[in-house]
């Protein structure tokens, strides 16, 4: 690569103008508006209540970098990668830089980067007075949040259902487990196994809607509350997306509260992305993002089985889902281990 081609891909990566860019285009809905017809400069900017200089303005910026086609002077066309940010499409990518919800929240943690590495700590608490989850909850988009969730549960709800071996007539509990998609998965497969979530109110509140229109009628129960409170008896408790949500120190907590509330015969499953598999842009930027929002973090298997070593539990094994998640099935050993 010349010197030249070098600074210039450097200064493309490094300018904040295109996130910019792309999250002003998916909050005006420039793709769904474009698709609907709407393609001429002066009907785009009607529609999205723009100026329309500096709407033209954005268009080229964005033609030039193929997000938008322009087939004639001042009108304009959808390309592949703005497909992506139509509202119907199944990444949701438009909904998760809108602007107008909780991905500027986000968006703005992320820009206090430099400060979190000087501090050693979760900018978000810092920012909003509030930890994440305390803001989802007050915050209107929140709910809008949880639908993003969902959705993104529902893609992975069926694989961890095939994946493993569930005890088909037995107790899962779901600790953190948001709307209740994989309880719902699991109840219609294996119609004798109960199930008991647990999560914050408002999750608890989606999961007893979704769980209650889906005919489970009562094998299940809905607990709004605390993992880090001691946990309801159960044959497994499984661990979706959670643990990478906290520090080393609190995941060994919620480890230990399973390890506790265990029976010999209990199974703990924790359900997650493992740092060293998969994409490392996905994974990497996730690791980043775990922190700034939440003082998380991303791990490998190894630093999940130290930690839940720590916690009293034993690694039985190890599942990998084709989502890109891994099941770690864990076991009670030996309690009362240190950090
Ligand atoms: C990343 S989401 C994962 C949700 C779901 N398991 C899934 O995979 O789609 C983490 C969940 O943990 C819940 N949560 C956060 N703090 C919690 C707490 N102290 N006790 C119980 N649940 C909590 C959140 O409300 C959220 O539903």
């Amino acid at each position: 690569m010349n010197d030249d081609l070098a600074a210039h891909q450097f200064a493309e990566a490094v300018s904040g103008l295109a996130p910019v860019a792309l999250r002003a285009a998916a909050t005006l809905r420039l793709a769904d508006h474009i698709l609907a017809g709407h393609d001429h400069l002066s009907a785009l900017a009607e529609r999205t209540a723009a100026d329309p200089d500096l709407l033209e303005r954005l268009m080229q910026f964005l033609v030039c970098r193929q997000i938008f086609d322009e087939p004639q002077h001042g009108v304009y066309g959808l390309t592949g990668l703005s497909t992506a940010l139509l509202d119907g499409h199944p990444s949701r990518l438009r909904s998760w830089l809108d602007q107008s919800g909780m991905g500027a929240r986000l968006d703005a943690a992320t820009t206090s980067l430099l400060q979190a590495l000087r501090t050693g700590q979760p900018p978000y608490p810092e920012l909003y007075g509030k930890t994440f989850y305390e803001d989802l909850a007050a915050h209107p988009s929140g709910v809008t949040f949880d639908g993003l969730r969902s959705h993104h549960a529902k893609s992975f709800a069926g694989e961890l259902v095939q994946a493993y071996p569930w005890p088909t007539d037995g107790h899962v509990v779901d600790l953190g487990g948001g709307a209740g998609v994989l309880l719902d998965a699991l109840m219609r497969t294996y119609p004798r196994l109960r199930s008991t979530l647990l999560d914050l109110p408002d999750a608890a509140h989606a999961a007893t809607e979704r769980l209650t229109a889906a005919g489970h009628g009562d094998r299940f129960t809905v607990l709004a509350g605390s993992f880090f409170e001691p946990l309801p008896p159960g044959d497994m408790y499984t661990l979706v997306n959670v643990l990478h949500n906290w520090n080393d120190d609190n995941t060994v907590r919620i480890l230990r509260g399973c390890a506790e509330a265990a029976d010999r015969h209990t199974v703990v499953l924790v359900v997650e992305r493992l740092l060293d598999q998969g994409d490392p842009y996905a994974m990497t930027s996730m690791d980043l993002g775990m922190f700034l929002f939440l003082g998380g973090r991303e791990r490998t298997l190894s630093r999940y089985r130290e930690l839940a070593t720590a916690a009293g539990l034993v690694h039985m094994g190890t599942t990998e889902v084709p989502a890109g998640l891994y099941i770690l099935a864990f076991a009670p050993g030996p309690r009362l281990l240190k950090v």
